[in-house]
């Protein structure tokens, strides 16, 4: 693995990589959003980044420091997510989507802290669907044309293999990358499940870290294979 790595196997290519979860507000004090520590991620972007890609993070809500040689931009909520990826994904050859991104976000947004009333009612809630980042850079021309390699990722409680092999498809990406176990936020470790056209492969239970340059490694073997 480590001389793999010194041989830089994304030499060249320009990552743009979503990571941690959305935070969707409610009112200047409240909001929704989803559990995610973004240590896989970031995992991600710093190995890519010792790979030799160029590397550009967009990141929800974490405490994490930025990897070395990593741009980051900072984002909380989905749309603004969106936003930044399609300002940074022209100039990018591989997509990999890892954050946790809020389904709904509420329909209204209150300028003002909603109070309680004394009466013991709670405030009536209704939501919208975010727009599906993935999906949109999938069935973009610049991926379509085989210019733009993009991964997903899926974190399912049930049935894994089967929801995540259906994830892929249905939001046209060649590879879906599955956590094992329900229980990865943040932890240290995890173990992951790569499903493609061919099939799929665990990444057996290891730190973050060393997912993440197999993981980097697994997309670089990708990218030179010829386009099936
Ligand atoms: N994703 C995204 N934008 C969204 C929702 C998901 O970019 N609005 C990305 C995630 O970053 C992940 C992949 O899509 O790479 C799968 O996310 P997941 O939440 O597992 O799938 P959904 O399509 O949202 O389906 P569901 O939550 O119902 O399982
Ligand atoms: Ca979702």
């Amino acid at each position: 693995l480590a001389a793999h790595f010194t041989a830089k196997c994304l030499r060249g290519q320009r990552l743009l990589i979503t990571a941690g979860p959305t935070f969707e507000a409610i009112d200047p004090v409240r909001g929704i959003t989803n559990l995610s520590s973004g240590k896989m991620g970031f995992a991600i972007a710093r190995a890519a980044r010792e790979a030799g890609a160029e590397v550009t993070l967009v990141a929800g809500p974490v405490h994490l420091p930025t990897p070395r040689g990593v741009t980051r931009l900072n984002v909380q909520s989905a749309r603004q997510m969106q936003d930044a990826v399609q300002s940074q994904v022209s100039n990018a050859s591989i997509f990999i989507a890892t954050a946790a991104v809020a389904d709904w976000r509420p329909a209204e947004f209150s300028d003002q802290k909603i109070k309680k009333d004394g009466s013991g009612d709670v405030p009536a809630m209704s939501f919208v669907e975010n727009p599906d980042i993935l999906a949109g850079v999938a069935q973009s021309a610049q991926a379509k044309s085989g210019k733009l390699y993009c991964v997903g990722f899926a974190a399912e409680s049930h049935d894994l293999l089967r929801h995540a092999s259906a994830k892929r498809v249905r939001k046209g990406v060649p590879l879906l990358v599955g956590n094992i176990g329900p229980a990865t936020f943040g932890k240290d470790d995890n173990a992951l499940v790569l499903i493609d056209e061919d099939g799929s492969k665990e990444l057996p239970h290891a730190s973050k870290d060393v997912l993440a340059r197999q993981l980097v490694e697994e997309i670089a073997q990708r990218l030179t294979a010829p386009l099936g």
